[in-house]
């Protein structure tokens, strides 16, 4: 078979592949504590769910406009409006199914050839795959532990050349759980305020936040219009599986990305779409007990992880993932993932599945009981120690 030569510079997301492997070994009748997929174990808010039935009920089962229901691109515009407190109208947002095809669509439709993208490595793995699917050049901005996984400003001055077409952050973020602080915000925005550069801002856990107050580029006098913001549904409100997600953006870009959604999906599910009406306008009591539950779990995780010998982790402030320093017990990431999974059962990432600078750590996903977690962590102990 003679395919394309792009489907080579496919990368993945070995999450999936992990679960995969997992799921075979509890087939075999192993047991498994599930610590490697990025999604909430809650079940989605049942206000929720009742609008998709409903919804099916009353014959929303077709076609929608490419872009959403306009209905819910103004809830969504009001939201972003009120939560990032900018100004956005219906006509800034494309709804797609799940927050990912955002990051394709853009990169598809801004990254050229030889284009320059700096993106967070550690980071998530997609970014890296879909820069090196179009023939851009992949720059990775290295997130160190000694600075806290924060973007070391200096080195960032450094990778932005002429050809730096977009820069990716990723806040709070994946696998490292932390959230860049305001005024490194502000920082990169200096750096980049004369460029012809603009931001992918990924704030898909912006609502899953313990003791920071995460901070949009989009709010810096300027950059609006240079920003396109990623959030989406799938974390927020336990919807992973439903696939409901949005980019935010100047009125420019909206209608290529919407062509996109043409090309491609032609829309998002119907009745999804209004269950994210809901989503948006209902109560949100559920949001703020999933994310208390997390803080526990996160606390939970965390001084587990820093009592297991060679184990280090600092502590996340976002999202629902711990990324300890593994360095220390003499494995490498991929071999210790590997023996975790197969000797204790603990299914978790290599941090190298977030790229190359993700080398000596692994990734929990704290999306898990606070049992399930105390059991994995003694598991991890009678294995390593
Ligand atoms: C950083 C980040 N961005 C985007 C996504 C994609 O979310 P969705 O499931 O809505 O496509 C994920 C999912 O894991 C993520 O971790």
């Amino acid at each position: 078979m003679q395919l394309a030569d792009r489907a080579f510079r496919l990368g993945t997301e070995t999450a999936f592949e992990v679960l995969a492997k997992a799921k075979k070994l509890e087939a075999q009748g192993k047991h498994i504590v599930h610590l490697e997929i990025g999604e909430p174990d809650f079940i989605t808010p049942k206000n929720i769910c009742e609008a998709a039935i409903k919804s099916i009920q009353n014959g929303d089962t077709h076609y929608t406009p490419s872009a959403g229901i306009f209905e819910l691109r103004q809830v969504i515009a009001d939201y972003v409006s009120k939560t990032r407190e900018l100004k956005f109208e219906a006509d800034n947002i494309v709804v797609t199914p799940g927050a990912k095809p955002i990051m394709f669509f853009l990169i598809l439709a801004l990254v050229e050839r030889g284009d320059e993208v700096i993106y967070p490595n550690p980071g998530f793995p997609i970014y890296e795959s879909m820069i090196n699917f179009v023939g851009g050049t992949a720059v990775p901005l290295h997130l160190k532990e000694e600075d806290n996984f924060n973007v070391d400003i200096r080195e960032f001055e450094r990778l932005v050349t002429n050809k730096t077409k977009l820069v990716i952050i990723n806040t709070p973020g994946n696998p490292t759980g932390k959230t860049i602080p305001k005024n490194v915000i502000e920082a990169i925005a200096e750096v980049l305020r004369d460029k012809d550069t603009y931001i992918l801002s990924d704030e898909i856990y912006s609502r899953i936040v313990y003791d920071a107050v995460p901070f949009s580029i989009a709010k810096i006098p300027g950059f609006k219009e240079r920003t396109i913001i990623l959030d989406g549904f799938s974390k927020t409100y336990a919807m992973t599986g439903w696939r409901a997600g949005y980019g935010v953006m100047n009125g420019e870009l909206s209608p290529v990305i919407t062509k996109l959604m043409v090309n491609s999906n032609s829309c998002t599910n119907a009745f999804v779409q209004k269950a994210c009406i809901e989503a948006l306008s209902g109560p949100q009591n559920e949001v703020e007990k999933m994310v208390t539950e997390f803080r526990k779990r996160r606390d939970v995780i965390i001084e587990g992880l820093n009592s297991i010998k060679g184990f280090s982790c600092i502590t996340p402030d976002g999202a629902f993932y711990a990324f300890p320093n593994i360095s220390k017990t003499g494995y490498k990431s991929k071999e210790l993932a590997n023996k975790l999974l197969n000797e204790a059962g603990v299914a978790t990432l290599s941090g190298t599945s977030f790229g190359k600078f993700g080398e000596g750590y692994l990734r929990f996903s704290y999306a898990n009981s606070v049992e399930n977690i105390k059991q994995a962590i003694e598991k991890i102990k009678q294995t390593i120690n």
